[in-house]
């Protein structure tokens, strides 16, 4: 297949790339390179840099595309809560551009990047699909908003969407060669490794008093190229005819702030010590997913449920980053 992906630039969209090349797609990457980096698209892709809200430039990015991998889009929670506006604008309104542009062009298959935030603070864990979705944060709402339009567009012009909801998302390529570079680093793992290669010894772990076993938040991590592969079953799904669908990916599987730093220090041979800061805004006490669908669905499951192995695949990145 000929696919666009969106956000092909950026840390999800790169490897995603990578594994839908590897499968013998064929790959069109649309990225503005305001996050992303030009570096991390792989040479056998075609790069457009440019907006999913410019009409004239989703227009020619279309041409001959069978599918779309929308992955583009602003990820930090405390900016969303800032600047909602922001996020309401590239995550709904530039988006909807280029949805009314697959519109024009009749290419009626997506897989969506949404997240665990929609759901909110959950009522019960692990969080199934139909749980409710309250988002305590502009980011989760804005992706749930991309989501109803989704759903609009079902009935109005017969688009297909797979929509997958991750949880956390870590590790790297495992040799080491794509991997995070956010900037600012807002998720957990790379922050401690980024201290570590930094040669600081001390992490601040926001809130100690949430009710966990030990106090911190807990969160279920997904390794990315296990996210990635979700991605091309997906897009295989839809190919095969497959109807819409929404699915969590994660590991089912919940590891608290204190449990991720000590499997930091495990991983790299350098021990770390915590200061517990206040809470931060926003951060529900405990995301475990439920991905039964994946599996119903995509017949997905992970491959990579080891935490000590994100870490390392994430280190040997960090490592080879910052040389
Ligand atoms: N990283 C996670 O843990 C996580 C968890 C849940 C959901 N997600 C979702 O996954 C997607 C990818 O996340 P990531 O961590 O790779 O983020 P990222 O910032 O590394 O990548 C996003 C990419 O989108 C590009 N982009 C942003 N707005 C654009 C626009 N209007 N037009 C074209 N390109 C644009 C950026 O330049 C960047 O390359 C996002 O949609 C995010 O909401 C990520």
């Amino acid at each position: 297949m000929r696919v666009l992906v969106t956000g092909g630039a950026g840390y999800i969209g790169a490897i995603t790339v990578r594994t839908l090349l590897d499968a013998g797609h064929d790959v069109v990457v649309l990225d503005t390179l305001e996050k992303g980096h030009r570096e991390a698209v792989d040479p056998r892709a075609t790069l457009i840099v440019g907006d999913v809200g410019d009409r004239e430039v989703v227009r020619a990015a279309l041409r001959g595309i069978d599918a779309v991998m929308h992955l583009a889009g602003y990820i930090e929670v405390a900016e969303s809560q800032e600047h909602p506006a922001k996020y309401f604008d590239n995550n709904v309104t530039r988006p909807l551009v280029m949805l009314a542009e697959m519109a024009e062009q009749g290419v009626g298959a997506l897989v969506f990047s949404s997240t665990a935030a929609v759901y909110g603070e959950p009522e019960r864990v692990p969080i199934a699909e139909d749980a409710r979705t309250v988002p305590v944060n502009a980011y989760g709402d804005s992706k749930l908003r991309f989501e109803h339009e989704l759903d609009l567009a079902v009935g109005s012009w017969g688009l297909r969407s797979v929509r997958l909801r991750y949880f956390n998302v870590a590790g790297a390529w495992p040799d080491g060669s794509l991997g995070e570079a956010h900037d600012p680093e807002t998720h957990i793992i790379p922050r401690i490794l980024g201290a570590i290669a930094g040669g600081r010894r001390e992490f601040e772990v926001y809130g100690s008093d949430y009710p966990t076993p030990d106090g911190t938040c807990v969160r279920d991590y997904i390794h990315v190229c296990d996210l990635a592969r979700a991605h091309r079953l997906a897009l295989e799904h839809l190919h095969a005819g497959g109807v819409g669908a929404v699915c969590n990916l994660g590991n089912g599987r919940g590891f608290s702030n204190l449990e991720v730093v000590r499997a930091c220090a495990e991983a790299t041979g350098v021990p770390v010590e915590v200061v517990l800061g206040p809470r931060r805004a926003g951060d529900p006490a405990v995301l475990v997913a439920s991905a039964d669908r994946a599996l119903e669905v995509l017949g997905w499951q992970p491959e990579r449920s080891d935490i000590g192995e994100m870490i390392a695949d994430a280190w040997r990145w960090c490592q080879s980053s910052v040389q």
